[in-house]
């Protein structure tokens, strides 16, 4: 163990500014509710996405199932969906009676394959939910999605929930290309609320629902007046206390996260027996280091013992028993299931400790044939 130190696969990082924001607002007496700092920590979303409009919810998955609801997805509607996300993104759908239909990704960005997308679309087809894993975009390009939809009238939906801090090779934010795209600020994202989502557009009329939905369907702030259906999927004050110091270090975050990646692959360049992706530094920030590592069983109670902390990546969603595992043939998403490691990812990291991990790595692969 490295100074007698666990090093965690992630952390949150919150500072002395976080904690003198929400000092100061709680010594102002506020409401808590939605007010001046949500607006900020909207507008500094929209302006570093280059979006008309951004709209906080309280997390991720409800954020996506808002943007589905305001695109016009119905119960019954067909949804695509990678094979590899995290769970919330079918599920998201799931919940209003939407179908997913599941599809394979590309072994090089785990992002949705399009060839594969194009031979499941239907006529149920509504949408497809494009999710940019680990920040990364498609190795196809977004504008051949784009032109997809466009073929078959479908709606993009982008789960960016991964990848705050990443762009299109054009200069788009991920996340802006689509209809709507969505982020998570939960714990281990790029920067963290505790619990949070937000979504952008540059179409009004979707903005307009997206505000009215997260808020029992008022038709102003505060009134109760109601000439649409919605609930609350609202963010609070204590919430945007720490969005808007946390996109203060965004930047900063982004940076470190591209440091560390470039550092753990040239650590790592000799080992033949770990994989990495076709991660674009240039434009991507990785949020993780997601790896495909031979003997991963072992790895990880091997690292344990060093004091390192992993995670085993996302394993296929039609092999989860909550989709009463669906058949069809997943074999890029079935090797992420089986080799996916993720490992230690979080800013705090020093370079002394990706070296103390790397080093633990390559050591494991030479006692181990
Ligand atoms: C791709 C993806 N979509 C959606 C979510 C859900 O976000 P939340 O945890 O904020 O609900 C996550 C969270 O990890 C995610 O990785």
């Amino acid at each position: 163990m490295l100074d007698n130190i666990f090093i965690p696969q992630m952390e949150p990082w919150f500072g002395q500014e976080e904690t003198n924001e929400i000092n100061t607002y709680l010594s102002e007496g506020g409401w808590m509710t939605e007010f001046k700092r949500t607006s900020k920590f909207e507008e500094q979303i929209a302006r570093y996405t280059n979006s008309k409009h951004c709209i906080v919810v309280n997390n991720g998955t409800i954020s996506l199932t808002l943007a589905a609801i305001a695109c016009g997805i119905e119960a019954g509607d067909e949804v695509i969906i990678p094979n590899y996300t995290m769970i919330a993104s079918p599920n998201s759908i799931k919940m209003f009676g939407a179908i997913p239909v599941f599809v394979d990704v590309e072994p090089s960005t785990l992002c949705l394959d399009i060839n594969k997308v194009e031979q499941a679309i239907t006529v149920k087809t509504k949408a497809i939910m494009l999710v940019t894993a680990n920040g990364r975009y498609p190795d196809a390009g977004i504008e051949a999605f784009e032109r997809l939809c466009e073929k078959y009238n479908l709606i993009l939906i982008e789960d960016a929930a991964q990848s705050l801090g990443s762009f299109y090779p054009d200069g788009r934010h991920i996340g802006a290309a689509g209809t709507v795209g969505s982020f998570s600020f939960s714990a281990p994202k790029v920067i963290s609320t505790g619990q949070g989502g937000a979504l952008i557009t540059n179409d009004d009329t979707i903005a307009h629902k997206l505000r009215r939905l997260k808020d029992f369907g008022r038709s102003g702030g505060g009134n109760d007046i109601h000439d649409s259906i919605g609930y609350n999927f609202k963010f609070t004050e204590l919430q945007a206390c720490l969005g808007v110091v946390q996109m203060t270090k965004l930047e900063w975050r982004v940076n470190r996260k591209k440091e560390i990646y470039a550092l753990y692959k040239d650590l790592l360049k000799d080992c033949s027996r770990i994989q990495f992706f076709n991660q674009n530094l240039e434009y991507t920030t990785p949020w993780f280091i997601d790896v495909l590592v031979e003997k991963r069983e072992e790895l990880i109670i091997y690292l344990k013992e060093k004091g390192i902390g992993t995670r085993t990546m996302y394993p296929p969603i039609n092999k989860q028993k909550a989709y009463e595992t669906v058949g069809g043939d997943y074999p890029i998403s079935n090797r992420v299931g089986i080799y996916g490691l993720w490992l230690p990812s979080a800013n705090q990291l020093t370079n002394e400790q990706v070296k103390y991990i790397a080093k633990s790595i390559n050591d494991f692969y030479l006692e181990t044939k």
